[in-house]
């Protein structure tokens, strides 16, 4: 028997809904086909964003979204992608697949599919190959009211009054496909553009996000830290709001990724054990972060992360299109509830990417549509959007298949409403063994507990012939005596449990 101890008492930090963002990037089907299909395609939709889509990412609330990349945005002229869609510039999308980009879902789409989803809108700038002028012409073509070159522009265009840009990145992995810079160099040029994106309403402060580590580079978080708190206004705000971090789980390496669908228990053990890695990654960097901000103003942003294995056999290397499986959902289910835990630092989190690529929640063919496994966990974990971090504790023991790859056979976190209620999200690692769980409370008494679980082989997935395979389903097996909940959680799962 594990107990599961929570005292509904200590609250340890809010949890930002941007932590369940997600990240949509002009690469393979992600955006033509999977959200845009345009205004006379014969898939039904909204000025040409499908209305499938949009319908399923409001089911799970999606908080932020962020665009137009990943390495494509340190390459993206967004005046390319504004005015008559026939006289938009095309252009060769050089980082995925060498295909024509013909620019049709710009800025005027993007905001127009965030109106859709009623999500706060995160914009990544171009840094890499771009000036200081046209990034901060961007910012004053979306959010200036007034009369300004820009301003009219974008009247012109056919938008009269401005949008609001909640989070602006300077910058994508700009230690890689974003310029190979040094950090030095970076946060010199992070100060210069980041001081040109102009807030023109003082009401919408637009959050900038300053580019952080890939996965363990400690130095570059250390060295970028260093240079830009160097003569730094005393005023943090307004200077750098965030601090990304990019982690992807990889069953083994960058040359041989490994299969999306096929892999055996060692594997499995392996990819959850390294997915258990955001953890490290968070704990080290904020020890970092916290030398130069120990008050915590700046806030981690994971704007990359999930699983990434071989592309889905016969198609394009360069579109990234993979399979999800229940071992995607319990990856996904781990690190929220690893993001949770570390609220009160991380306060925005995207998972790679929304449709198509990669850890999709969603994936299509032609008109139709599948949710993933990976879906079916957001839309358990919405729950903790907004609530308070509750602190938990969960007497695990270490299983797998070898010693290198031990993983806790159960994981969990636990937030409360306002209105008292609390949720707890519970994850059974184990690909074939169950556990009974006892949660104890430090006074609560409990009215009523209701379950939801997600279950199924590690393998199972969803497909266009079978959509339903895998799906959240009402679980009713969980006994209370009031004070006490007992139940036993079946293997390879991810589960909800609401207590009133
Ligand atoms: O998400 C795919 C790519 O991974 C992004 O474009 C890039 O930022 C990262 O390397």
């Amino acid at each position: 028997m594990a107990n599961l101890y929570i005292n509904e008492n200590k609250k340890l930090g809010h949890i930002n809904p941007e932590l369940y963002g997600h990240f949509a990037e002009h690469l393979g089907r992600c955006i033509y086909g999977g959200i845009y299909v345009g205004e006379n395609s014969s898939i039904p939709n909204t000025n040409g964003i499908r209305k499938d889509v949009v319908a399923a990412l409001k089911g799970i609330k999606i908080p932020v979204l962020r665009w137009p990349g990943g390495c494509f945005a340190d390459e993206y002229h967004w005046k390319d992608g504004i005015g008559a869609k026939e006289s938009r510039k095309k252009m060769i999308n050089t980082h995925w697949g060498g295909v024509v980009e013909d620019n049709s879902f710009g800025t005027h789409e993007f905001l127009e599919l965030c109106e859709q989803l009623a999500c706060k809108a995160y914009i990544n700038g171009n840094m890499g190959s771009g000036t200081v002028s046209e990034m901060s012409e961007w910012v004053e073509y979306i959010t200036f009211e007034g009369v300004s070159p820009m301003a009219d522009l974008r009247k012109a265009n056919g938008h009269e009054k401005p949008w609001k840009i909640d989070y602006f990145g300077v910058g994508n992995e700009n230690w890689g496909c974003g310029g190979n810079m040094r950090p030095q160099y970076y946060a010199d040029e992070y100060r210069r553009y980041q001081t040109y994106i102009r807030n023109y309403k003082s009401n919408e402060k637009i959050s900038k996000i300053c580019c952080g580590a890939n996965a363990d580079d400690y130095d570059w978080t250390e060295k970028v830290l260093k240079t830009t708190f160097d003569h730094a206004p005393a005023n943090i705000h307004g200077f750098m709001d965030g601090l990304s971090l990019h982690y992807y789980t990889l069953p083994n390496n960058w040359e041989n990724k490994g299969q999306a669908t096929k892999f055996n228990k060692d594997v499995w053990y392996k990819t959850l054990h390294k997915a258990l890695f955001m953890e490290t990654l968070i704990n080290r960097h904020s020890l970092v972060m916290d030398q130069y901000d120990p008050d915590k103003l700046i806030g981690m942003i994971v704007d990359e992360w999930g699983c990434w294995y071989d592309v889905e056999p016969g198609t394009n290397p360069g579109f990234l299109y993979q399979q999800n499986t229940m071992r995607d959902a319990l990856v996904a289910g781990l690190t929220l509830n690893i993001f949770n835990k570390h609220c009160d630092r991380v306060k925005m989190a995207n998972i790679a990417q929304m449709i198509n690529v990669l850890q999709a929640v969603i994936l299509t063919e032609g008109e139709k549509m599948i949710l993933t496994p990976t879906y079916h966990v957001f839309d358990l974990y919405q729950c903790h959007q907004n609530a308070e971090l509750v602190d938990s504790y969960i007497d695990a023991t270490f299983i797998g298949m070898d010693n290198e790859n031990q993983v806790p056979n159960l994981q969990e976190s636990v937030s409360m409403n306002k209105d008292g209620s609390i949720n707890i999200t519970i994850n059974n690692l184990s690909a074939d063994e169950a556990y009974e769980v006892q949660t104890i409370f430090t006074q609560k008494q409990i009215k009523s507990a209701t379950a939801w679980i997600l279950t199924n082989e590690m393998t199972a997935h969803n497909t266009f012939q079978n959509t339903e395979k895998v799906h959240i389903e009402k679980f009713d097996e969980i006994e209370t005596n009031g004070k006490e909940l007992k139940f036993k959680i079946l293997p390879c799962s991810v589960m909800k449990i609401m207590i009133i």
